[in-house]
């Protein structure tokens, strides 16, 4: 099956065509061509899923169930900003579900959702990598440790 190429940027399809050179073996490059084209796209769709299947010659099943293994790839649309809230031991023996709380009520929404601008999607996640400084969290692909509700409230209204 031939790859619509028309279904990225120039950009993108240049970065996926220089990850795609690097390894010996194409599929080695799957997980970061699935953050590209999410980078893009937002989210990971149906026709993304399939896009990258005829781009590798996987089945969609195969991508999709890599897809959906892993947090950092978002199968469903989310906000401009994602949340995300490590609830794994480090992080929630210092607090983690006060500030999974604290995001709750000051955005309005809970676990799972956006707001209905659309701006802010909250989620939870096991472990961020950041453990010796919990609490932690990810907004987008910055990084913000040693949570207090405080410091969140500061990061958000930055956001705003
Ligand atoms: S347990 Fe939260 S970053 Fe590792």
């Amino acid at each position: 099956m031939v790859v619509d190429r028309s279904f990225v940027s120039e950009e993108t399809w240049a970065k996926i065509e220089d990850l795609m050179g690097r390894y010996p073996d194409k599929r080695s490059a799957l997980l970061q061509v699935l953050h590209v084209v999410q980078d893009e796209k937002g989210y990971l769709n149906y026709d993304a899923i399939k896009w990258i299947a005829t781009l590798f010659r996987l089945p969609p099943a195969e991508v999709y169930s890599v897809a959906s293994f892993y947090t950092m790839y978002n199968l469903k649309p989310v906000g401009k900003y994602l949340i995300q809230v490590c609830t794994n031991i480090s992080c929630s023996i210092t607090g983690a579900d006060e500030i999974v709380r604290f995001i709750e009520k000051k955005l309005g929404i809970k676990v799972g959702e956006t707001t209905p601008d659309g701006k802010f999607t909250l989620i939870t996640v096991e472990c961020l990598g950041s453990c010796g400084k919990a609490p932690a969290m990810m907004i987008n692909k910055d990084y913000y440790e040693e949570l207090t509700p405080e410091k969140v409230e500061r990061i958000l209204e930055s956001l705003k």
